[in-house]
């Protein structure tokens, strides 16, 4: 198609190398042979010369390397056209970018080659993640608040049967007494364990400067006669610097997962390894926690933090609850990663004011 603009002639070359979208022309074994402007900026490169003939795998994380062999020979062989997807992509600088990306064949001369558009959906991915973790917390938020209305509903007539069951005792001792009064203090205390986590400010705390490295090592300490059969590996970085927060908050949060991590590699053969990793980036610390022990499966992995999911048998599945609460009120994150039979690693990002 003739492009129609009165006397001036297009410089279609120009209108490439100034697309807003990153282009790409790709040869025979994915070597790049051309690179806009846009391209360049995407991937934090200072000039053509840091991409030109270089294979277009150096971009990509190696998992998907396969895959993106397989699209290229669909357009370079069978001529085909690739249609849009979501992918990731290596900058220049190590940083790994969301993008989306598409290819179709480009003929030049009796050359096939392939015109690969690509467009950064990073800023778009972040607030899906944002919005989903917002809704993760919302929910986790509402049940808390369930949780915390039965409590109230259920602890008073079981203090009411509490106390008129101790007057019966008195005016009638009878064998059975001491069990129903034990039972009933164990599901008050499992009440007031609950009532705790789904209202943790419930006891004011004033917000102190946490030098979380050093409280972490005497956590771990508590724990001192588990560790015989764990290996303790730490890296610690950044020591110096300071959360803000509930001291004691944080003490229990770190207790409990400490205790999930010691506490899944009580299975496994031989002994176990628990690595304590902290350090400081983009304003804020890093705490990640990290145990070989069973790991968690994906579709349980979203049911974490919500109050009694246990698959322990002694386990009362608030561990988590107080830990997710816990991050969250701080203006903190945590994400899991795990794999079954391998490990599972708790990343808690918190910001330093
Ligand atoms: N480090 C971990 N490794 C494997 N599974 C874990 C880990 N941390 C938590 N989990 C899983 O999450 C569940 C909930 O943990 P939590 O809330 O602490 O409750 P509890 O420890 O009482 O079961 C655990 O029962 C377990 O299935
Ligand atoms: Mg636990």
């Amino acid at each position: 198609m003739e492009l129609q603009t009165g006397s001036h002639d297009i410089d279609f070359h120009q209108l490439i190398e100034y697309s807003l979208n990153s282009i790409w022309i790709v040869g025979e074994e994915g070597k790049i042979l051309y690179c806009n402007k846009a391209c360049l900026e995407l991937l934090k490169l200072a000039s053509p010369e840091d991409i030109l003939y270089k294979k277009l795998y150096a971009f990509f994380p190696s998992e998907i390397h396969a895959g993106c062999k397989e699209r290229l020979n669909k357009v370079l062989k069978n001529q085909d056209i690739v249609e849009l997807e979501e992918q990731k992509m290596i900058c220049g600088d190590g940083e790994v970018i969301d993008i989306e990306v598409t290819a179709a064949p480009f003929y030049l001369k009796d050359m096939v080659l392939a015109q690969v558009i690509i467009r950064n959906i990073t800023d778009r991915k972040r607030a899906e993640r944002a919005e989903i973790l917002l809704k993760e917390r919302v929910k986790l938020a509402s049940i808390g608040q369930i949780a915390a209305g039965i409590v109230h509903e259920v602890k008073n007539p079981l203090t009411t049967v509490k106390g008129f069951l101790q007057l019966l005792k008195e005016s009638q001792p009878h064998p059975y007494f001491d069990t129903i009064e034990a039972e009933l203090e164990k599901a008050l205390e499992a009440l007031q364990n609950l009532l705790h986590v789904s209202k943790p400010d419930l006891h004011e705390e004033p917000f102190v400067p946490i030098d979380l490295c050093k409280e972490l090592a005497s956590i771990l300490f508590l724990f001192q006669e588990k560790l015989y059969k764990v290996e303790i590996e730490w890296a610690l970085r950044d020591t110096e610097r300071k959360v803000v927060g509930k001291r004691n908050l944080f003490l229990k949060a770190f207790f409990n997962l400490l205790k999930n991590a010691i506490e899944a590699m009580d299975e496994i053969q031989g002994k176990g390894k628990i690595k304590i990793e902290h350090y400081y980036k983009n304003g804020q610390i890093h705490i990640k926690v990290s145990d070989t022990g069973v790991g968690i499966p994906e579709d349980k992995l979203k049911l974490l933090g919500t109050p009694f999911f246990s698959t322990k048998s002694e386990g009362t599945g608030l561990g988590l609850t107080q830990v997710y609460t816990t991050i969250h009120k701080h203006g903190g994150n945590i994400s899991v990663q795990s794999v079954v039979g391998k490990g599972t690693t708790f990343h808690v990002q918190l910001p330093v004011k």
